[in-house]
């Protein structure tokens, strides 16, 4: 096949969501000439579906030390990255340092709550135990049945949609070029070596490409075996309500309930939009809304915030989060030379796009592999 006559320095990433736009806006920014492919619109998958919660203090879990360190370091990055995004973009991306109220209503509940604070406090991180009273000063509009809470006030948010409009205009205005609604239909390796892609019908030559396509990394024709991404989709439905004078949250109000296992979290936005999610379901690539999904996410919001109940609904929504085998994220070099995987981010996409988007660019600019992300690479799937 003919190869386009485009400069062999060219780098194609693969998926326009967060992860893309954001390593495509540093490699741009530095000079180089990157071009981005989405099989939609730039940032309608899981980066629209997603709350924007920039969390790794209430949602650490066990044994996922390494990543907890990732996310920090991320989170750390935030305050310049939406420095430095929002003056290039001149769009503001909804930034709130508001801190998280991990709550609980029944014993078990509390439970679950007490051991997960022991592990954040073994962790160093923090965060601060408090009763049901305490927990209301806080954050009025909790119910009387929470009977306690861990206070995270690290935590952070931001607007996800906002994040997403911004970058893809920092992107362009840097010099980087989008080609929506065409999926790639494959990724041309020969002897080992990226060759390029083929997409719409036309082949496009660079000798760098960065899989960055979500849960719909798997599946593009052309990858080897050890090269191709062990990504699954897992559903998350979410609604949006729209707040009102008398039932308004300061911050987000994170729920584990233990007699459903139902996470429900509360995110309130600027401009008064309540983002309640989410849902975590193994569903393969089946993105419907269903009425028990809505129906358990709202029982566990209205048992803690009450005043939901009356709140308008302003939209529904399904996306499809990337979950790798251990469910980290898969970043850095591949057995193919110039394939770059920044996939597998599953709850944490929006979170860890500073230090993703930095270490990605990093490893193409330099070749260097920066350390936060060495625990990441995918030949840790290999045995
Ligand atoms: N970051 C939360 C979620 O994916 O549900």
């Amino acid at each position: 096949m003919e190869l386009s006559q485009v400069p062999s320095d060219r780098i194609i990433i693969v998926g326009a969501g967060i992860i893309g736009l954001g390593i495509g806006w540093r490699l741009a920014r530095a000079g180089r000439d990157v071009l981005i492919f989405d099989r939609d619109r730039a940032g309608q998958a899981a980066s629209h579906a997603s709350a924007g919660m920039l969390t790794p203090l209430a949602e650490v879990r066990h044994e996922e030390e390494a990543l907890l360190k990732l996310g920090l370091k991320s989170l750390e990055r935030f305050p310049e990255f939406v420095g430095q995004l929002e003056s290039e973009s001149g769009l503001s991306v909804g930034y709130r340092p508001d801190g998280v109220l991990l709550v609980g209503v029944t014993r078990d509940d509390i439970e679950y709550l007490s051991f997960r604070y022991d592990y954040q406090r073994d962790l160093g991180l923090p965060v601060e135990w408090l009763s049901g009273t305490q927990a209301r000063e806080r954050e009025p509009q909790l119910s009387p049945r929470v009977g306690a809470a861990v206070w995270c006030p690290g935590d952070q948010q931001v607007d996800n949609r906002l994040l997403v409009k911004a970058l893809r205009e920092a992107f362009l205005k840097a010099g980087g070029s989008l080609v929506e609604s065409t999926p790639v239909e494959a990724i041309d390796v020969a002897h080992e070596r990226i060759r390029g892609i083929v997409a719409g019908d036309k082949s496009y030559r660079a000798a760098t490409i960065i899989l960055a396509a979500g849960c719909w990394s798997c599946l593009i024709p052309g990858l080897p075996g050890p090269a191709m991404p062990p990504v699954r989709p897992v559903r998350g439905q979410i609604l949006r309500l729209q707040m009102t004078e008398d039932c308004t949250l300061k911050t987000i109000v994170w729920y584990n309930r233990a007699a459903s296992s139902a996470v429900a979290y509360l995110c309130p936005k600027d401009g008064g939009h309540l983002v309640l999610g989410a849902t975590s379901e193994e569903m393969g690539f089946d993105d419907s809304l269903t009425a028990g999904g809505i129906f358990e996410l709202l029982r566990a919001a209205w048992e803690v915030v009450p005043g939901i109940y009356d709140l308008p609904i302003i939209e529904t929504a399904a996306g499809l989060r990337p979950g790798s085998r251990d469910d980290a994220p898969i970043l850095g070099k591949t057995p193919i030379h110039g394939l770059i995987m920044a996939t597998g981010h599953y709850r944490k996409g929006i979170l860890l796009a500073p230090v993703t988007a930095d270490a990605i660019a990093e490893l193409v600019l330099t070749g260097n592999t920066h350390e936060d992300i060495r625990p990441f690479g995918i030949d840790r799937f290999a045995a």
